[in-house]
């Protein structure tokens, strides 16, 4: 999930990173939010969202009503099959070989999860590989903000993201409702959920990147991403590696708050958190995040009906006691070591990307401490790589782990949520 961005400074291009992050426009979002309220209220409710896969902040409402389970031998003809990761690729290019290339990877991907997840139902990968910059493409991508083409003096170049195809609320033990994503819902395998989308993960790439393949016949380049890791980083984006807390109200990150969402009965507002946040804990204060969450809700119960508008919603609560917590978490999220996330029946918290400041929207919080677990056996969730190192390197490098690539503690939290 997440918007990824080959960040190449010209002027010191040894020293350049590949950046992950969400890049989320903030404007797009408001505007987003504006259309869904004036909207009159449906018969049916919208329930869940669905997501642009490089940019997961962009998010559509979607009706999913209550269903029944698919046939039984629908689903023993999945759960008999060897790869758990079911992809269908379409590839946007010329080149047949960089084609083969690029299904190789995913099929390889999918062998690495497979073997690492105990996954009960097979999880449906819609893979797109394009030129994103190519009007022509057969197929439309949903650009990202300006510079997803890089260009003569633009930087940044789109290379590509995953996102879970549709989050759905559920009712946690803790008796809070959260987002998960189908993925997830999906292996808890219910005889009654509600709708699925065709997909549990949407996957662009971008064919214009510099990529590396395993089955390339030369050694990496020193400024290219091995194709391998980044989907790999990415389809653990779509198994439900990232947080909601993010600033959905400011266009210069100051406050964070989980996701913020008309209710879809009332058209109220509320904040959501995902899965991935009822782990969440601020580590100075020995506390779950979700404590800040119950605090901004407690805004939106006291101001329920009173705002039929995010700006009406969003000037209120600049001006409440509670937007104090919003503002204290951003504080958190850009102090190294605040942040973390407590996998279930463990003492030892996950250290998640705090250190970055300026705080980066999505590539805060939804990663894991780069400084911490560079050269460790937990590389992968970092929220850049450095281009020219392969996976193979950086598993080396973090000891040669025994499980590959999918360290022990990114096992703890996919097993966590899951
Ligand atoms: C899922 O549920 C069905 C019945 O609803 C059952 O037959 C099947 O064994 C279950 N699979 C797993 C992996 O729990
Ligand atoms: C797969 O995703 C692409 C966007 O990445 C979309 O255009 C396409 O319609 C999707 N395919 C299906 C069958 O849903
Ligand atoms: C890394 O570990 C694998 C087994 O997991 C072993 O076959 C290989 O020789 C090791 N490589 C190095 C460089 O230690
Ligand atoms: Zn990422």
């Amino acid at each position: 999930m997440s918007r990824i961005s080959l960040l190449l400074s010209s002027s010191s291009s040894s020293s350049s990173r590949i950046y992950y992050s969400f890049s989320s426009l903030a404007s797009l979002l408001l505007l987003l939010l504006f259309q869904l309220i004036v909207l009159p209220k449906p018969k049916i409710h919208a329930q869940c969202f669905d997501y642009n896969p490089l940019n997961f902040r962009d998010r559509t409402p979607v009706v999913c009503p209550w269903v029944k389970n698919e046939s039984p031998s629908l689903q023993k003809r999945e759960i008999d099959s060897k790869n758990m990761l079911q992809i269908t690729f379409t590839c946007g290019i010329n080149d047949q070989e960089k084609c083969n290339k690029v299904q190789r990877a995913f099929t390889t991907a999918g062998g690495i999860i497979t073997a690492t997840l105990m996954l009960h139902v097979p999880i449906l990968v819609n893979a797109t590989f394009l030129n994103f910059c190519d009007a022509k493409s057969s197929v439309v991508v949903n650009t990202g903000p300006a510079g997803s083409c890089g260009g003569s003096n633009v930087g940044s170049l789109t290379i590509g993201g995953a996102a879970p195809t549709r989050t759905i609320p559920m009712q946690d033990e803790d008796g809070k409702e959260r987002l998960y994503p189908q993925s997830l819902v999906k292996q808890f395998n219910f005889t009654k959920h509600r709708a699925y989308a065709g997909f549990d993960i949407t996957a662009q790439f971008n064919a214009i990147a510099d990529f590396w393949f395993d089955d390339d016949s030369y050694p990496i380049g020193p400024n290219q991403a091995d194709f391998l890791r980044l989907i790999l980083h990415e389809l653990m984006h779509g198994l439900g590696f990232i947080s909601s807390w993010d600033d959905y109200l400011n266009r210069t990150p100051q406050a964070l708050t989980p996701e913020l969402n008309p209710d879809p009965v009332d058209f109220q507002f509320k904040f959501i958190e995902y899965a991935f946040d009822q782990y969440m804990v601020i580590i100075p204060q020995s506390e779950k995040a979700s404590a800040y969450t119950d605090i901004q809700n407690s805004f939106a119960d006291r101001v329920r009906f009173a705002f039929n508008t995010l700006e009406g919603f969003t000037a209120a609560f600049f001006q409440s006691p509670e937007y104090q917590s919003a503002k204290k978490m951003f504080q958190f999220g850009i102090t190294p070591k605040n942040l973390g996330f407590l996998p279930k029946g463990n003492s030892e918290v996950v250290l998640l990307e705090t250190s970055l400041n300026p705080y980066q929207l999505g590539s805060s919080i939804s990663h894991v401490d780069f400084e911490t677990y560079g050269g460790t056996s937990d590389f992968l969730m970092r929220y850049s790589q450095d281009p020219g190192v392969s996976l193979q390197d950086a598993i080396l490098m973090g000891g040669n782990y025994s499980g590959g690539p999918i360290g022990p503690k990114l096992r703890l939290i996919l097993e966590t949520l899951g």
